[in-house]
């Protein structure tokens, strides 16, 4: 897989090549990442990169043009652009599936007080990663290619992504290790008797619960078994 990002701040990515898994997925030629400098596509010595917004009101817009020409020049066959944008659709574990199978993701990061419009209509969707307000799409775009990369098959060594929050519509157990027993706070029983289905179910318990008392806004969509309701009933 490869990600493009366009964006005026390159530098802004150094860091997220040395988080162990990205800097595996590229030292194993599983992903790779290109970084674009969006000025190098605005002509002249000043770079003209943004402008005052029409109609008035503070701040900057950025402009069509260098962007454009940028997301021209690194498209290809089937590739698939994102703007990165507090107006956008709402980033989720759906769209890290979605967007780690692609062969192409183009991720455009935005600044000042956002794009020019006509810009978003070469784009071919916006997200957001949540409800609040970034200095620029880089922090975004990191959040983005983090939790796609891990998903890339290969990736992960021995790792399984399909008992992890969010994967089922629930968020995930609560997780124990050594010692057994931290200055009196005792890893609970059932996971030192080795019986794995009761493991399972108390996991899965405590999964359920969890979702309930603090995403009740997961828990009402997740469509329980016969065994979960069981489970809940149970307490
Ligand atoms: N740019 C500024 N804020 C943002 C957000 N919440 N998500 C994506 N891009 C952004």
């Amino acid at each position: 897989m490869k990600i493009t990002i366009l964006t005026i701040c390159p530098d802004a990515f150094d860091s997220l090549f040395t988080l162990p898994v990205i800097s595996r997925a590229l030292d194993q030629d599983l992903v790779s990442i290109q970084v674009v400098d969006i000025k190098e596509y605005a002509p002249g010595s000043f770079r003209h990169i943004d402008d005052s917004p029409f109609g008035g009101g503070p701040g900057m817009v950025m402009r069509c043009q260098p962007i454009l020409d940028a997301l021209d020049a690194v498209s290809t066959d089937g590739s698939l652009s994102v703007a990165l944008t507090p107006a956008g659709g709402v980033y989720s574990q759906e769209m890290a599936h979605e967007f780690s199978e692609l062969d192409h993701l183009v991720l455009i990061c935005g600044h000042y007080e956002g794009f020019d419009a006509r810009i978003l209509k070469h784009v071919d969707r916006e997200v957001s990663i949540g409800d609040y307000i970034l200095t620029g799409g880089e922090t975004a775009a990191m959040v983005l290619i983090d939790s796609i990369v891990r998903l890339v098959p290969g990736v992960l060594r021995h790792e399984s992504t399909e008992e992890e929050s969010f994967e089922d519509g629930l968020l995930e157990y609560p997780q124990y290790t050594q010692p057994a027993d931290y200055n009196g706070d005792k890893v609970p029983d059932v996971l030192l008797s080795g019986d794995h289905e009761k493991i399972r179910l108390w996991r899965r318990e405590q999964a359920l619960k969890l979702t309930r008392e603090r995403r009740p806004d997961l828990f009402d969509q997740f469509v329980l078994t016969e065994e979960d309701k069981k489970l809940l009933e149970n307490n």
